[in-house]
């Protein structure tokens, strides 16, 4: 596992990695867990060569949010690494990736103004901007992604798509911790309370599923069983079930629905999502 502190050497690495290996990119902002660590292994499983980038994007939070008190631990994060096949980590500083007089930023329209993009605005100017930049430094062919963040998945394939990039995202599955909280570098924020009024996300997800599953097909009644299940935990931000495609609101659920939310727990903000219909 080499490590690579500047964007002129991760490109001298890129240039010389052999042509006919098939590169796996794993971009993430560290404190790494299970979550992080299944796509790192299907990155191992799917390329030749994996590159992990570490990297906490200031652009991607906004002025209130939790960029400062973020959890970085990269000695713990290179230890969890070291127990797979990672050839690279990449951890540029801001000074490179973002100089003075940078003026560059990746707008992706409609799907960054909705869902989490609706209550975290610049959020996904943040991260489509940083996930290019990054691209554009590693040369990866495949992304491999997790789906709890599905918005972001959805965002950047398009990016992806709209930009003609040749890298494609691998969206893997959530990975859930035994109780079924969705595993997130935030949940480091909870407290033990707050972390059993978690779960209402996941309980509410299975809710819905098993309505859905004896016939429900009103997204809207759907909408308030999560609704009002989450709201006795925590505060909802947004509970939307929408076309899994392009995140759009249903009326109806079909086998392409999917539920999506974010609720916040005290000062902590939460997501999750699953297919519904299926
Ligand atoms: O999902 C994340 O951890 C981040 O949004 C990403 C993709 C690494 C960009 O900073």
């Amino acid at each position: 596992m080499q490590l690579v502190h500047t964007i002129a050497e991760m490109r001298v690495v890129r240039r010389e990695l052999p042509t006919d290996k098939s590169i796996g990119f794993v971009p993430t902002m560290g404190y790494l867990h299970e979550g992080h660590l299944s796509l790192v292994k299907a990155s191992n499983d799917n390329c030749d060569i994996t590159i992990v980038s570490i990297y906490v994007n200031p652009s991607q939070f906004g002025p209130n949010e939790d960029l400062s008190s973020y959890p970085r631990d990269l000695e713990r994060d290179l230890h969890l690494l070291s127990q797979y096949r990672v050839d690279y980590v990449f951890f540029p500083t801001n000074e490179q990736i973002y100089p003075p007089n940078y003026k560059t930023w990746v707008e992706v329209e409609g799907l960054s103004g909705i869902l989490c993009g609706a209550s975290r605005p610049g959020h996904f100017r943040g991260v489509a901007t940083i996930v290019l930049k990054l691209v554009n430094i590693v040369k990866p062919d495949h992304i491999f992604m997790g789906s709890k963040d599905f918005q972001q998945v959805k965002v950047l394939q398009t990016m992806l798509r709209d930009l003609n990039l040749e890298s494609r995202i691998v969206a893997c599955p959530i990975v859930r911790e035994a109780d079924g909280l969705a595993m997130s570098s935030r949940n480091s924020y909870l407290d033990p309370a707050q972390r059993q009024r978690a779960l209402c996300l996941s309980q509410a997800i299975k809710l819905v599923q098993q309505a859905t599953a004896s016939g429900e097909r009103d997204a809207t009644k759907l909408q308030q069983i999560a609704e009002e299940h989450c709201s006795q935990y925590g505060q909802v931000d947004y509970i939307q079930i929408v076309d899994s495609e392009n995140l759009q609101p249903l009326k109806q659920v079909d086998s392409s629905s999917r539920i999506i939310m974010a609720v916040f727990i005290d000062r902590v903000r939460l997501i999750d999502n699953a297919a519904l219909g299926e």
